[in-house]
């Protein structure tokens, strides 16, 4: 089953320390899209596909009056964000599938989801699940760097053993409306960090430019409001 292959390839991820590294490398968009989303202190808010959690406690702290919920297909991702010294009193993590999620409906004012959407196997599925558990007028934030649009974010698949959607905003902007939400959006968001002076080709990013055109053109935040 195709959950089994994410959650044991996210677990894999998890023992080499991976969930840890992406706090790094997705901190100055998720940085940005936080600002957007004008989460209040009463609100409750979940994070799907939270990985080791960075996220959710940062969201706990601007929520400290709320309920911050970390989910993820990954036990050992969810193990070690569990584990964190820093987490705040308001911060909970599930080990569950976003598309059947254990939540009450219309329990949530906000939804984030960092670098993950493109995994969900059942899209349509999670989009319905977004739109169950979220309170009327609540938003869903999705912020991905795999996307039609950003040629440039493509060659990374071909490293990863396990199918990915490549979906352009059009797409998700359509799927989103679908399952019931009054409105989507979609903007840019771009890493302005500077590439180190030492920077080293990767699979990924075979040269220089290749990082500078993928960062310049930015990821791909998706906005959906119930
Ligand atoms: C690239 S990681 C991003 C993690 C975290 N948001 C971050 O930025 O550090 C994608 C995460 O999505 C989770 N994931 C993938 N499919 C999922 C699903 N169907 N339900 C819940 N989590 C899922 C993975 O286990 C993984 O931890």
């Amino acid at each position: 089953m195709l959950e089994e292959l994410i959650r044991r390839e996210f677990n894999r991820w998890a023992d080499l320390g991976r969930g840890r590294g992406m706090e790094k490398s997705h901190w100055e968009i998720t940085r940005q899209m936080i600002v957007l989303m004008e989460v209040d202190q009463h609100d409750n808010v979940i994070d799907l596909g939270c990985g080791v959690g960075w996220a959710t406690r940062v969201l706990a702290q601007r929520a400290s009056r709320g309920i911050v919920v970390g989910v993820d297909l990954s036990d050992r991702m969810i193990a070690q964000a569990s584990r964190e010294y820093r987490n705040p009193a308001n911060a909970f993590f599930l080990v569950a599938d976003a598309a059947k999620l254990p939540c009450h409906s219309e329990f949530f004012n906000t939804l984030l989801s960092v670098e993950a959407i493109y995994y969900y196997p059942e899209l349509e599925g999670v989009a319905a699940e977004v739109h169950r558990i979220l309170k009327p007028g609540g938003r869903a934030f999705f912020l991905t760097n795999y996307y039609r649009e950003n040629v440039y974010g493509h060659n990374w698949a071909k490293y990863i053993d396990i199918p990915v959607h490549l979906l352009g905003a059009a797409d998700y902007m359509e799927l989103l409306i679908k399952v019931g939400f009054r409105a989507a959006s979609h903007r840019r968001i771009v890493d302005s960090t500077p590439i180190p002076e030492d920077w080293k080709p990767t699979n990924w990013f075979p040269t220089r430019q290749d990082q500078a055109k993928f960062q310049s053109e930015g990821a791909l935040l998706l906005i959906a409001e119930k």
